[in-house]
């Protein structure tokens, strides 16, 4: 799993989500959900419909530690309990149904009791997530499409099937999603949905400054930290604004992704974005200086150029963070980082003030940089001081939205 998705938070300890998988080619991808949510730390439980059955077997869920594993036909009387067509919806948080067939996706729709997930999804109080795999043809069919109308009006999370070649050979959308996407509307359906309703933008990863026609300045910033606030901030139900720089992780599409390559860009597209958020969150490794470019940029600068070697000269770049945090609204929340060499604590109260910027988030470089964990030192404007020694970049994403909603 990406550093920046793998989400153990206290937050959904002790929960459990229940995993429907219909008849679908697509079935044996549902094994490696069970795993990446049992890695997150849930319980899974999971039940396969009899077209299911024909593709994946029960003792495989079972064997990877889904528990229990349902398989009886609704009304037999051999099944371990005489309320599996129950016991999910009353246990289970979440109900993620992956793949989900044209067959249960109609049947959910029309809340037709009939076959034994159905009945467990009408039995479930909340809404379901719903991962449709299929013939593009029957995805594009108006029946199905009214039934995912339906579902959705519901309040059904529906996760579009990709585009690409079905196994049946035909082009078109109908295979099932990245599985990512899945797993995050898995953990998106538990988390705690304190941040609906705002809208939060993100700066993240490296910028990279050109200077010739084929050379840049940039720095070894990977975007995982900014990714992980991105991710957490959209699992809790904000809508996410992420301005990424080169290289940057892959993020649901749930996320609006601003691309950008220089500090320039960066800029532009935050600027353009940040009066509609209630929070920013620059985590970017904005480069301070850009190299300026010889008089022709955008051919590649010959060796016989600069036979005897040459100076090149470094302009300012602008401060992202600091030019938004003096413009902003009062009523707009702003956390900053701090990547330091040495002196992390004064340089973080210090950035505090100069960006002014409510929370400051600073590493030591060899703490930080290209890796999945992080030991930081947090500060605030009221002087609240924590320090926090070795969490994974999602824990820190986790804490740190907590403690900026907090103000
Ligand atoms: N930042 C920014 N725009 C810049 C430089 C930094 O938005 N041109 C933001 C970063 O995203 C981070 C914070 O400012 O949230 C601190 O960045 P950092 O690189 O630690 O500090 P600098 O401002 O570059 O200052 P210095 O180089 O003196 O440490």
């Amino acid at each position: 799993m990406d550093a920046h998705l793998a989400f153990r938070t206290e937050g959904w300890k002790g929960k459990r989500l229940h995993l429907g998988v219909c008849g679908s080619v697509a079935a044996y991808r549902a094994l490696d959900l069970v795993r990446q949510w049992q890695d997150a730390g849930l319980s899974v439980s999971a039940t396969l419909t009899p077209a299911a059955q024909k593709f994946v077997t029960p003792l495989t869920f079972a064997a990877l530690g889904a528990s229990p594993v349902y398989t009886a036909p609704f009304d037999d009387a051999q099944a371990p309990t005489p309320f599996a067509h129950l016991e999910p919806g009353q246990v289970a948080q979440a109900l993620v149904i992956a793949p989900a067939s044209a067959a249960t996706i109609a049947r959910l729709a029309q809340g037709q009791a009939d076959e034994l997930l159905a009945c467990q999804a009408l039995a479930f109080r909340g809404t379901p997530v719903i991962a449709p795999a299929m013939n593009p043809a029957m995805w594009s069919h108006p029946a199905t499409q009214a039934n995912i109308g339906l579902l959705r009006s519901r309040g059904c999370a529906v996760v579009e099937p990709g585009c690409g070649r079905t196994a049946c050979g035909d082009e078109g959308q109908g295979r099932l999603a990245d599985l990512r996407e899945i797993y995050l509307a898995g953990l998106r359906a538990l988390a705690p949905q304190d941040m609906a309703g705002t809208r939060v933008m993100v700066t993240l990863g490296p910028t990279r400054e050109h200077w010739d026609g084929l050379r840049f300045w940039t720095n070894p910033s990977t975007g995982t930290m900014g990714a992980a606030v991105a991710v957490a901030a959209w699992l809790r139900g904000a809508r996410v604004e992420a301005v990424c720089g080169p290289g940057t992780p892959w993020l649901p599409a749930g996320i609006t992704r601003h691309n950008v390559v220089s500090a320039r860009q960066m800029l532009e597209a935050a600027s353009s974005v940040w009066p509609l958020c209630d929070a920013g969150v620059f985590t970017a490794a904005v480069a301070d200086f850009s190299p300026v470019p010889p008089a022709d940029a955008a051919r590649k600068f010959k060796k016989s150029d600069a036979p005897d070697g040459f100076d090149v000269h470094f302009a300012p770049n602008p401060d992202i963070l600091k030019t938004l945090a003096t413009s902003r609204r009062p009523d707009q929340k702003v956390a900053g980082f701090a990547a330091e060499s040495q002196g992390l604590e004064d340089s973080v109260r210090g950035k505090l003030v100069s960006k002014k910027a409510d929370l400051v988030v600073g590493n030591l470089l060899q703490d930080g940089f290209g890796t999945a964990d992080n030991t930081v030192f947090v500060a605030d404007a009221s002087g609240r001081e924590e320090r926090w020694t070795r969490l994974s970049k999602t824990d820190v994403a986790w804490r740190l939205l907590s403690w900026l909603l907090s103000r």
